[in-house]
């Protein structure tokens, strides 16, 4: 059996919220406790798919090493890094692009969102963006990809370049990575409206709870945070059709690491006056800690520099080879 490696990022964009902690860098915490090699990024290069102000972009980098680093991610057991100081990732991007289709590209629903009705004045970085994240992947012969549920497309498609790739050149080369989409919030909805994604790039801030607000503001946001006239319900069937309910009780259950059906068992008949305040309380003991690790950490950037520099150093000597050898199978020049 080969040897598992965890491979995952995120964007130096704004503000880390609740869907990204719980999507994915919660559990990239757990995983890498089980001892596995970890390669987390901050995939700098996806973000400048759209326009990004160069004097904040580094900042925006260590900003988000810190919040993994304050989550619990080691830099002594994981590899921390930004994307653009391993060249490994544009070279391979390239020779994936040669196999990569335009039709599967243009079917990304995070594409077709972005670009809207706009396709013809989209850039040419957004539209290729899954097959840079493929070689992220690549570059390092990943096994597994623990992210959000609204990576799983391009997932796939990660997959797909991987196998055609092996393919063409009549190879066993690169593995499929698995994708790890784990735990109760796979997907954590906004808060103003529980049928839309939290997301970053929400104009309203109150749709969201990010990493670095205090615990006023989480209160705040939670208490205005959209639910029904009805109590909770007693089953988990019975919060179908009830989004914005389903996504609080989803959020509960995850930050204490229960399940929907039993935390519904605990506040199951109880108004939304008596559950909001306990979520409250217990999103502001999960997050404050975080929070405070992450000013302590900002504090020292010299420090973050360093790791990534080293980061950026284990990652390239992985990375490499793995292009090299991917390279010769194309039959590409060498001295
Ligand atoms: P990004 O930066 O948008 O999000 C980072 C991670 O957070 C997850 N996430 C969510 N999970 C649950 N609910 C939500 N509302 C929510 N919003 C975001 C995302 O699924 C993701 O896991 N393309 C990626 C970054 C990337 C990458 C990679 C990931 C680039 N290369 C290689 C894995 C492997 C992205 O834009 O994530």
């Amino acid at each position: 059996m080969t040897k598992k490696r965890i491979f995952s990022g995120m964007q130096p964009t704004n503000n880390l919220h609740l869907g990204n902690y719980l999507g994915a860098l919660k559990n990239w915490v757990d995983l890498q406790k089980q001892g596995d090699e970890c390669i987390f990024c901050v995939v700098d290069l996806h973000a400048v798919t759209v326009p990004q102000e160069p004097d904040k972009l580094a900042q925006a980098t260590r900003e988000i090493a810190a919040a993994y680093i304050a989550a619990g991610i080691d830099p002594e057991k994981a590899i921390i890094f930004p994307q653009s100081a391993v060249a490994a990732h544009s070279q391979l991007m390239w020779l994936l692009a040669t196999m990569s289709q335009m039709g599967k590209l243009e079917r990304m629903t995070q594409f077709k969102d972005k670009a809207g009705k706009n396709t013809e004045r989209v850039g040419l970085g957004l539209f290729a963006y899954p097959v840079l994240m493929a070689a992220d992947i690549l570059a390092y012969k990943a096994t597994h990809v623990p992210v959000g549920e609204d990576q799983k497309q391009h997932l796939e498609l990660a997959r797909e370049i991987a196998s055609t790739f092996n393919t063409r050149y009549k190879v066993e080369h690169f593995p499929q990575p698995e994708p790890q989409i784990l735990g109760e919030a796979t997907r954590v909805m906004s808060l103003k409206d529980g049928t839309k994604k939290m997301s970053k790039s929400d104009e309203s801030d109150l749709s969201r709870i990010n990493l670095t607000d205090d615990a006023e503001k989480i209160a705040a946001k939670i208490k205005r945070a959209q639910t029904d006239s009805a109590p909770l319900p007693i089953s988990v069937e019975e919060l179908k059709d009830r989004a914005g309910a389903d996504n609080l009780v989803t959020i509960y259950a995850s930050l204490m690491g229960r399940s929907k059906s039993d935390v519904l068992k605990e506040f199951g008949g109880q108004p939304w006056s008596v559950f909001k305040p306990e979520l409250a309380e217990i999103a502001v003991r999960h997050l404050s800690p975080i929070t405070e690790r992450m000013s302590d950490l900002l504090a020292h950037p010299d420090k973050i520099d360093r790791i990534l520099k080293d980061g950026a150093e284990q990652a390239d000597i992985i990375a490499r080879p793995i292009l090299r050898e991917t390279m010769d199978i194309m039959g590409f020049w060498r001295a």
